[in-house]
């Protein structure tokens, strides 16, 4: 598969802009956080928790505010600085490390109870590397809870538009093929690029990795994201699951 080595932005590129869209309020992260939160395990203090691809630490936040002992990490210096910035303004207690999600290498084997990947296994080049490194830090009894933008749904050439009877109409094309891409939006996420992956892609990465989905959704949008996009109250935006370790 062609990789993100071709010349348009990094994440650490748009850090900055990517920081404001979130600060300002977004309706798709607001969305991935209720994906999230709902397929999450039970948490309690003293809870380790590894958000692998934490960007500006939105999810790792939300974590930490519910007890748990969370580490942030990331590839990007940029993402971390402000996800530094936002748990210091808000009193939150929360490591921040940087790495590559593809081999985690500055962290132990199985020293998480939990590992959260929100919105960023579409942007990893080696998903396999990055579950097997993912499985290799979960303790024998954690869970790993990642929310993926839908990959059905958000196929490069995906189009909707409004049917008849307030149904939503989706057009799909390119689902089939694997490829790094980058969306032409210039004030689009995506412009940072990410990778088309089936769904059966994703799930037999994770079989590979030694992993087992016990939980999976598609939730339809809430809230602010509903209000902003209606069609996504009918057709799901993220994939989410919840996995556990096979022995
Ligand atoms: C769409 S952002 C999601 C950030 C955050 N999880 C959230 O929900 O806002 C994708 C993140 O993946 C990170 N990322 C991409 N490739 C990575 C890699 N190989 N290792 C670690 N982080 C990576 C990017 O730096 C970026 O912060």
């Amino acid at each position: 598969m062609p990789t993100s080595s071709d010349d348009g932005p990094s994440w650490s590129d748009i850090a900055d802009w990517y920081d404001e869209l979130l600060v300002a309020g977004s309706g798709p992260h607001e969305h991935a956080i209720e994906c999230l939160d709902r397929l999450l395990p039970p948490i309690g203090e003293g809870t380790a928790v590894l958000d692998v691809a934490c960007g500006q630490g939105l999810a790792a936040r939300h974590l930490a505010n519910l007890g748990a002992l969370v580490t942030g990490t990331d590839n990007s210096a940029n993402m971390l600085a402000n996800a530094r910035r936002h748990a210091e303004q808000a009193g939150a207690e929360i490591s921040w490390v940087e790495a590559d999600a593809q081999d985690l290498a500055p962290f132990a084997d199985a020293s998480f109870d939990l590992v959260t990947c929100q919105l960023a296994l579409m942007d990893i080049p080696d998903l396999d590397a990055a579950l097997r490194a993912i499985r290799r830090v979960m303790r024998s009894d954690a869970s790993l809870v990642f929310v993926i933008g839908h990959p059905v749904f958000l196929t490069p050439g995906a189009r909707m538009e409004p049917g008849a009877d307030g149904t939503t109409e989706v057009t799909i094309s390119g689902y089939l093929r694997e490829h790094f891409w980058r969306s032409a939006n210039p004030e689009g996420v995506r412009r940072a690029g990410n990778y088309q992956r089936t769904l059966s892609t994703y799930l037999t990465a994770l079989a590979g990795a030694g992993l087992r989905i016990v939980e999976a959704e598609e939730l339809g949008a809430t809230g602010r994201l509903a209000e902003e996009r209606p069609a996504y109250a009918q057709v799901p935006m993220f994939f989410s699951a919840r996995a556990v370790t096979v022995f």
